[in-house]
């Protein structure tokens, strides 16, 4: 075991590494533990980092390779692999899992404090395979048998501002659907979890109005108290969660003040539900 300390959030998921400089290379022995920690806790943070864009971009890369331009928001110049979430562009504050429009979500994704509000903004991770372990057996058995239809067109709060339309507009601009497994096997752990979020806007089969309710109580099961981590950023804070098994949800409570996170992600697969059958892109409506 490697000399870092883990300090557990909550039961069901989160924790905090201390003892560990993200500055510098981690050794191989260091690394193995915080990925093991990493697929048991579903979300790391590390305080008092103070790390710049490169290290953070070696950091992530050590769970696999990034993704070189996320497919609907800026990226840095120069740093393709770097995307600044900016309170004055969007502000997340619905739940979601990154990219899952796309046949190919997110391993993983990190984010570094570079600005943050006086108050405010927390981040909230939830236990997607909590969720579904909660479920009632009758429900598990429906859920089972679903599938959804992820799109970036589906829900993308709104800012209320010039700016925030811009980039909600192009955010929206090309549609991009993909079809997954409502219930999806992870890759590395085999652990069965809950894969909608806000991109998912109904299931395969069914009409929108059909699919809405069942959606929702599937969600709430997800976002239960008890399966979420509150995040409250300091200066210098990193973390990363597995965009596998979670959801997240960016707090709009900082009202005008500026925050900015730097998000590096890292490239998933193509997900698995209990049957073996695997993600699709879909072709646009006619
Ligand atoms: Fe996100």
């Amino acid at each position: 075991m490697s000399d870092f300390d883990i300090r557990r959030l909550g039961g069901r998921i989160g924790a905090e590494i201390t003892g560990v400089d993200l500055s510098a290379e981690l050794s191989e022995p260091v690394f193995r533990d915080i990925h093991a920690a990493f697929l048991q806790y579903k979300v790391l943070f590390f305080r008092d980092q103070d790390i710049t864009d490169a290290e953070q971009v070696s950091f992530a890369g050590r769970f696999g390779p990034l993704t070189d331009t996320h497919p609907l928001m800026r990226t840095l110049d120069g740093a393709p692999q770097v995307i600044p979430v900016d309170g004055e562009e969007q502000r997340a504050d619905h739940w979601h899992t990154d990219i899952s429009f796309t046949p190919v979500p997110s391993l993983g994704t990190t984010l570094r404090a570079v600005v943050l509000p006086p108050y405010g903004g927390d981040t909230l991770v939830a236990n997607a395979a909590a969720g579904y372990r909660d479920l009632p057996r009758e429900l598990r058995a429906v859920a089972d048998q679903l599938w959804a239809v992820h799109t970036n067109r589906a829900e993308q709060p709104r800012l209320g501002t010039a700016r925030g339309e811009e980039v909600r507009r192009a955010f929206m601009a090309t549609e991009r659907r993909a079809a997954h497994p409502v219930v999806r096997v992870h890759p590395e752990s085999g652990e069965p979890s809950l894969f909608l979020g806000g991109f998912a806007q109904r299931l395969l089969g069914m009409e929108l109005r059909e699919s809405r309710p069942i959606l929702d109580v599937l969600q709430s099961y997800v976002r239960r108290p008890e399966n979420t981590a509150r995040w409250t950023w300091r200066p210098g804070d990193v973390l990363i969660f597995d965009n596998r098994s979670t959801q997240h949800y960016a707090v709009n409570d900082y009202d005008d003040h500026k925050r900015v996170l730097h998000r590096v992600s890292i490239t998933g697969d193509v997900p698995v539900g209990l049957d073996g059958r695997t993600s699709y892109a879909l072709e646009e409506d006619a």
